[in-house]
């Protein structure tokens, strides 16, 4: 027998046994006449101890145990003598007195110390993944994503979802990023592409009777990566039939809360708060809002105009908007650091940031340009009191916006507002269309299947295609999740009129031919009574990482990529055979 138990399933019940444990060498302590050894397996840590009184040839043989040499230990389970107990890990009141020894496996020096693999660079963890994988932190997380997707699992299947899977070698679906393509031998000069999710085939599931259907994905989207973001990533993917979006909202509301609770032993209050896009824009300056702390944004627009500052009258003018933020607490800051914050707001596309400090009444290079009740009022608006910080950005919407919402976050950051726990919201109520200034045409919002609001049906199929404001005050009924700052799902009602489909189509100024082309084979399934239905995707690894409290979903992938999407662990992408080229008919031509 290689073992009994686990290491860190020892407990104080055990003293007195005579046990196996088989592990690796986390630290090893060598104080002459005994040696200490902190052996580690999945189960945890436990400490062995090597004394000749003991076993002369155990600690002779523990003189040459290295870092993550793998071994093999018997021996009696003791009661720590009192004093050197070690609180900090479950078995901290046991140690074993090892009478033989079995070294199983040795180990080359290391590049790094696991415990202290934290320190080390990302890509020396990356290209050693194995050893970084052995990190206590690394197997916690991974041990929780596996509980994590065996809840939603069984929550699915209780709620009677169908699990079904959906091709992996597919046609691209006009999701929005790029895609990742396999040429096809059999048919020369034909690509497959990597599905960026699997709508089209939820869809069709749909139509083809199945009602309820979820799968635990993975999906494949060539686009910048991010903290956030992989080339390849997992959804937790449903669709339903004769369904509305409360339904969906209640079954994810569900998911959650017992998700949460089977896991994380947390109560999570349902329902979540729900924000209007728009709302969710003018306080918080995006459609993710981070709503563990306050610091929203004010509007500054209607104030300023009652000043002579030029900065904010030219913005208005010119159809721009002003708004600001407040820098609590921040009124102390130096010329200097407040020029550093400045650096920073341009830096995330502002022109200047413009600032007020409520001390001593006002101090500010702009307070001459605004009567003093003016000042009052913004100071009102903005809940400063003495000793807070004004900040100001006029600009277009959008840079107004994006500057100041990346500023809350930083704020929320650096003045230790942002409080533990979790805090979900639905977003809901998102334009339809998107302007594509690039391309001159609407884009949809959330994607080209997404339904209107009922309300706006109407609307779309009869009114002016001209009217750019009409278009642009059409809702869609999609609605996205949003958990501590991070989208970690969207989803819609789907369009299932092919009257609204095709006019759709036409408002993205996508021909009938192209449509065709592209996705005729959900337009041909719509023809075939298909139910009225919807669903939505989770980011698996997004969500599993807020929940260990991870900065990175890398974190929470065994074998993620780098930012250049590499795996440098195995060297992926790589070259290939001139050979295999040939058979795809491809030729490369490098610059
Ligand atoms: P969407 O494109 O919003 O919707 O994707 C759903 C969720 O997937 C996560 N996500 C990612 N996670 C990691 N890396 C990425 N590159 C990445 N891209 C997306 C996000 C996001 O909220 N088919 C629709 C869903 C539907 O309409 O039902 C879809 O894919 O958390
Ligand atoms: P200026 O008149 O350019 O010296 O700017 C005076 C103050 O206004 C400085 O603090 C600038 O950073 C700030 N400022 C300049 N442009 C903007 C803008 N678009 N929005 C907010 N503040 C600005």
């Amino acid at each position: 027998m290689i073992r009994d138990k686990g290491c860190g399933e020892i407990k104080e019940s055990d003293r007195g046994l005579t046990l196996t444990l088989s592990g690796w060498i986390f630290r090893r302590r060598d104080h002459g006449g005994l040696i200490f050894v902190d052996l580690r397996d999945r189960s945890g840590i436990v400490q062995v101890v090597f004394s000749p009184d003991v076993s002369g040839e155990a600690h002779e043989l523990a003189h040459d145990l290295r870092s993550e040499y793998v071994i093999s230990v018997s021996g009696e389970i003791r009661k720590r003598p009192d004093g050197t107990e070690n609180l900090s890990i479950p078995t901290g009141m046991v140690e074993m007195y090892v009478n033989k020894l079995e070294v199983l496996n040795e180990s080359s020096p290391l590049p790094f110390g696991i415990e202290d693999a934290g320190d080390a660079s990302e890509a020396l963890r990356l290209k050693y993944r194995y050893l970084d994988l052995r990190r206590p932190e690394m197997q916690r997380n991974l041990i929780i994503r596996h509980k994590v997707t065996k809840v939603i699992r069984d929550y699915f299947d209780e709620k009677g979802f169908l699990e079904i899977e959906t091709p992996v070698l597919t046609k691209s679906t006009p999701e929005g990023a790029r895609d990742y393509l396999v040429p096809s031998r059999l048919n020369p000069g034909y690509f497959y592409a990597l599905p960026q999710s699997p709508q089209l085939f939820k869809q069709i599931l749909m139509v083809s009777g199945f009602e309820k259907y979820f799968q635990i994905v993975r999906c494949f989207r060539d686009e910048d990566l991010r903290a956030d973001r992989q080339p390849e990533f997992t959804q937790v993917d449903l669709e339903m039939s004769f369904t509305d979006r409360e339904d969906v909202i209640k079954v994810i509301e569900g998911m959650m809360k017992k998700l949460f609770k089977d896991v994380m032993d947390i109560e999570i209050i349902t329902p979540f708060e729900r924000l209007g896009f728009h709302e969710s824009m003018e306080r918080f300056g995006n459609d993710k809002p981070d709503l563990r702390f306050g610091l929203e944004l004010k509007e500054m627009a209607d104030l300023s105009q009652k000043g002579s500052f030029k900065v904010f009258l030219d913005a208005l003018q010119s159809g721009g908007r002003i708004k600001a933020i407040n820098g609590k607490g921040m009124a102390n800051l130096s010329r200097r650091e407040i020029d550093m914050l400045t650096e920073e707001a341009i830096s995330f596309g502002a022109k200047g940031l413009a600032w007020i400090k409520v001390k001593n009444g006002f101090e500010s290079p702009i307070a001459k340009f605004f009567p003093e009740e003016i000042l009052k009022e913004m100071a009102q608006r903005l809940e400063a009191e003495e000793g807070d910080l004004m900040l100001f950005v006029a600009d277009k919407e959008k840079v107004v916006f994006d500057v100041l919402s990346r500023m809350r976050l930083e704020f929320g950051k650096r003045l230790n507002l942002i409080g533990s726990g979790y805090k979900f919201a639905w977003i809901t109520d998102f334009p339809l269309l998107e302007w594509n200034d690039e391309k001159g045409r609407f884009e949809a919002m959330h994607h080209p299947f997404t339904s209107p609001m009922d309300d706006d049906i109407e609307k779309m199929l009869t009114g002016d295609m001209n009217n750019k404001e009409l278009l642009f005050s059409l809702r869609a009924k999609s609605y996205d999740i949003v958990l501590n700052g991070y989208e970690i799902g969207g989803g819609s009602i789907r369009i299932h009129r092919r009257d609204v489909q095709r006019k759709m189509f036409e408002l993205l100024r996508i021909s009938e031919e192209e449509a065709k082309v592209k996705f005729g084979f959900l337009l041909d399934a719509l023809e075939y009574g298909a139910p009225p239905h919807g669903g939505i995707a989770l980011g698996l690894d997004r969500l599993v990482m807020i929940m260990v409290g991870a900065l990175s979903i890398r974190d929470v992938i065994a074998f993620p990529k780098t930012s250049k999407a590499s795996c440098l662990m195995s060297g992926t992408p790589s070259t290939v055979e001139p050979k295999q080229l040939k058979e795809l008919y491809i030729k490369t031509d490098l610059p």
